[in-house]
């Protein structure tokens, strides 16, 4: 890796030099390191997840895995879950116990639950991600992290990437059609956390949940007012219609803690 740190040393400095080398820098060297660097992060992650039996070993590797090929490198691959742990430990003992085989997660980002969800989900779980397009500005992931993502299938499993806003029409038409007539065992709501972005969330798929499915809802406790985020106030409209249970380590903590409708039966 020191002959590949000297490399970059040596382009960087010819580029801040040239505007033609810069340009080519741009266009072909960054996506040369990234697709290089994206590959050997999902190799390095293979190797390490032989090793990782428990829950606590996965649930850190889905809050800090990170990868680039050396020192400095202009990329990095990162995999991280903005969750308290004590909360996704509980959160993803329920996923296991459910041996969920359907698994929908609106809202990706850097891939922390959804590697959860490949680890504790059924041997032959079908996992369905929703993010926005990489240009938008709330988070989303591109091709590249998409492959990343691919890697943390076991042989049976399957995933699936809709890049495309969850509130779309079209996006609920392409879900149904990976479906297939199949009911989600588990609709992870970790997307648009507005009042209305969580509400429109909620009513488009839960539908689509088995009756005895779960439903679960990220940041349901209340946080500052400059977050925009209202996903408790959803929450507490809603959760007495089923049952219910709520996964929060600290109702003063201001972020974060996990909403879970257990069974769907009885939503009126
Ligand atoms: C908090 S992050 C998800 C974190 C992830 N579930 C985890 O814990 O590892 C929220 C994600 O939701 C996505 N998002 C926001 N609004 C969305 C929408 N309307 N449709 C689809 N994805 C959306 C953002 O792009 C962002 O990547």
């Amino acid at each position: 890796m020191q002959i590949l740190k000297l490399i970059n040393t040596l382009i960087e400095n010819i580029q801040r030099k040239s505007y033609f080398f810069h340009k080519i820098y741009i266009i072909f060297y960054r996506q040369f390191i990234k697709t290089v660097t994206t590959l050997l992060a999902a190799k390095k992650l293979k190797k390490l997840c032989k090793n990782c039996k428990s829950l606590d070993d996965n649930v850190n590797i889905a809050l800090s895995y990170t990868y680039s090929l050396f020192e400095g490198s202009p990329y990095k691959v990162v995999l991280n879950s903005l969750q308290n742990k004590v909360e996704l430990q509980e959160f993803i003992k329920l996923v296991a116990k459910n041996r969920s085989r359907i698994i929908i997660e609106i809202g990706t980002h850097f891939g922390g639950t959804l590697f959860l969800f490949s680890r504790f989900g059924s041997h032959d779980a079908l996992l369905i991600s929703i993010d926005l397009p990489t240009w938008n500005l709330k988070g989303g992931y591109g091709r590249l992290r998409s492959f990343f993502y691919r890697s943390f299938r076991s042989k049976h499993q399957k995933m699936i990437f809709v890049a495309q806003d969850s509130h779309h029409p079209s996006t609920l038409k392409e879900v149904k059609n990976h479906l297939k007539n199949k009911e989600i065992d588990l609709l992870f709501i970790d997307g648009d956390h507005s009042y209305e972005g969580v509400k429109k969330d909620f009513e488009t798929y839960s539908p689509l949940v088995k009756n005895d499915g779960m439903i679960a809802f990220h940041d349901i406790v209340v946080h500052d007012q400059g977050e925009n985020c209202e996903v408790n106030k959803f929450w507490n409209e809603i959760k007495e219609k089923f049952e219910y249970k709520e996964i929060v380590e600290n109702w003063y903590q201001k972020h974060w803690g996990i909403g879970v409708i257990i069974n769907k039966k009885g939503y009126k």
